[in-house]
């Protein structure tokens, strides 16, 4: 290992229902980055999950006739097989219903009780069960004669209780003093004004214990509470690692976070309570959070009363999952809303991966099979125009890699997706075919060079489609160990006279309008 660590993490999901579009999207974009950091050498930590308390859960599960472990038993399997699905590559899947997580959430509150920033008294006011979130009276609105939250539309029902507080509002200059020395601390900048604007605008204590309802992890010494969800579902970060052992490996290795990866939603908890209870917990604060916007589908918001939705599992059994990762990320620019359709899905892969990625794979494993008895050919020596299109891959290297420390996956698939098309170009123009019938040796060196782009192509193409790029590399006789950055700036180039196999089809062209 190379002694450099890095951990990403996905939203903890509600089993509340099957997963849909929107989980699939942040777990594919939190899974590319954690093997793009593996591709730059770094020991990753990945962590997903479910997150199984609250009245949310408790009342669907009632619905279903189930205790709610039982209910949340089904329904996590139902999110872990997703993720391996989606090929994601996590090192660990937390439930909040483990021992772990409730031994660190009994800590983190002890630790709040410890700082003095709980105190009792009563909470009344709105509360959506849909979003777990409570609201104040400028942020709903009346629909149809019912109260709805503005920003998610969801139901909000009026609460009065004994409840336990934090004092957020003792929190509000030293985090703005946070967001001011840390200005990448949450991204994209849009998102980070509109928290900075929200904060400014006056931060006031957080209701964090419920009476009303009983499942969840109860308050310590105080059986009658419960810890609100989000107190509880953030701490999953730190359960992971064993924490409150901070003397153990994992919490020594990775904690703080690098990067929390959520959908816009949900960055009131991450970028204002969580980086509060963690200053008044004394604990060091993650070093980014970063909003991604919603996924749309005809410019709308998914939903099933919409019937709009496209289901992730059924996009992949019709196409595959590598084809739905790159569809999504590329589709979609990653701060901003961004809509998908089937329509656009057959284009993208039509264009990018089979006429473009999957072609070039194609026609030169081909060529090879056929005119270079399945072998890297040897070669003498190399002329201007192969070095200038391997030299044009390797210097861009070092952007591609900014791009995807700031989380530019748009831009990076952009530029790695045109080394494809320039590649495909080089093929073409230097016409091996011919070469064949005048210049062997020359023909060789064109399939040399064109096999080693294939290679780079692909390492820079696998976070997104670590599928059929490791068939290719695995074709070309490229191991696992040299899947990085280093082997393709130190120019390891392919072994000549190894011989390759084929890959089969990469990706199926789609005939439109079918
Ligand atoms: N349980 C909380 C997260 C706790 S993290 C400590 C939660 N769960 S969720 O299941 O409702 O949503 C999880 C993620 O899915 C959020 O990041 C949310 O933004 C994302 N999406 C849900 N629908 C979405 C779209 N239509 N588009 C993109 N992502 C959206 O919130």
């Amino acid at each position: 290992m190379s002694g450099k660590n890095f951990y990403i993490t996905t939203p903890i999901y509600y089993p509340s229902g099957k997963p849909h579009m929107g989980h699939a999207y942040s777990s594919i974009i939190a899974d590319i980055f954690a093997r793009f950091k593996r591709l730059e050498n770094y020991n990753v930590r990945f962590l997903t999950g479910t997150d199984e308390h609250g009245l949310k859960i408790q009342r669907e599960a009632e619905k279903n006739s189930k205790q709610p472990k039982a209910f949340c038993d089904e329904l996590s399997l139902k999110f872990k097989s997703l993720s391996k699905t989606l090929n994601l590559s996590n090192n660990d899947f937390i439930r909040t219903t483990e021992k772990r997580h409730h031994k660190a959430v009994n800590e983190i509150w002890n630790r709040l009780v410890k700082s003095n920033d709980i105190y009792l008294s009563k909470y009344s006011g709105w509360y959506s069960v849909s979003d777990e979130a409570y609201y104040d009276s400028d942020e709903i609105e009346s629909k149809n004669n019912i109260k709805v939250a503005k920003v998610s539309g969801s139901r909000v029902e009026w609460v009065e209780e004994e409840s336990f507080f934090f004092k957020l509002s003792s929190w509000e200059k030293k985090l703005l003093d946070f967001y001011q020395s840390n200005p990448n601390f949450i991204l994209p900048k849009s998102r980070r004004n509109e928290v900075v604007e929200f904060v400014k605008g006056g931060l006031k204590d957080l209701s964090v214990s419920r009476t009303s309802f009983s499942w969840g992890i109860p308050v310590p010494k105080n059986n009658k509470h419960i810890i609100y969800v989000w107190l509880d579902a953030l701490t999953n970060y730190l359960s992971s690692l064993d924490f409150p052992d901070q003397n153990d490996i994992k919490y020594k290795n990775f904690w703080p976070a690098d990067v929390h990866i959520i959908g816009k939603d949900i960055l009131r908890f991450h970028a204002i309570y969580w980086p509060a209870f963690l200053m008044a917990a004394k604990l060091p604060l993650p070093k980014r959070v970063y909003g991604h916007g919603w996924i749309l589908s005809d410019e709308k918001k998914m939903s099933k009363s919409l019937g709009n939705i496209l289901d992730p599992l059924e996009i992949i059994n019709e196409y595959g999952i590598d084809p739905l990762r790159y569809y999504l990320v590329k589709e979609v620019s990653l701060g901003n809303d961004g809509s998908i359709s089937l329509k656009s899905l057959h284009d993208c892969i039509n264009n990018d991966l089979a006429n473009n990625y999957g072609n070039l794979c194609q026609r030169v494993f081909s060529f090879v099979e056929k005119n270079c008895d399945s072998k890297i050919p040897n070669f003498t020596n190399l002329l201007k125009e192969d070095e200038i299109i391997t030299k044009n891959l390797i210097e861009k290297i070092p952007d591609l890699q900014n791009l995807m420390n700031k989380q530019d996956l748009n831009q990076y698939i952009k530029e790695v997706i045109n080394f494809s098309f320039s590649a495909n170009k080089y093929f073409n123009d230097l016409k091996p075919w011919d070469l064949k019938k005048v210049n062997i040796e020359r023909m060789n060196a064109v399939i040399y060079t064109v096999l080693n782009q294939i290679k780079s192509i692909s390492i820079l193409l696998y976070p997104i489609i670590p599928d059929s790029t490791h068939k290719v590399l695995d074709c070309l006789g490229v191991p696992k160990n040299e899947f990085n950055l280093d082997c393709l700036l130190n120019l390891k180039y392919l072994k000549t006279d190894l011989s390759i196999k084929k890959p089969g089809i990469l990706f199926k062209k789609i005939e439109n309008d079918n």
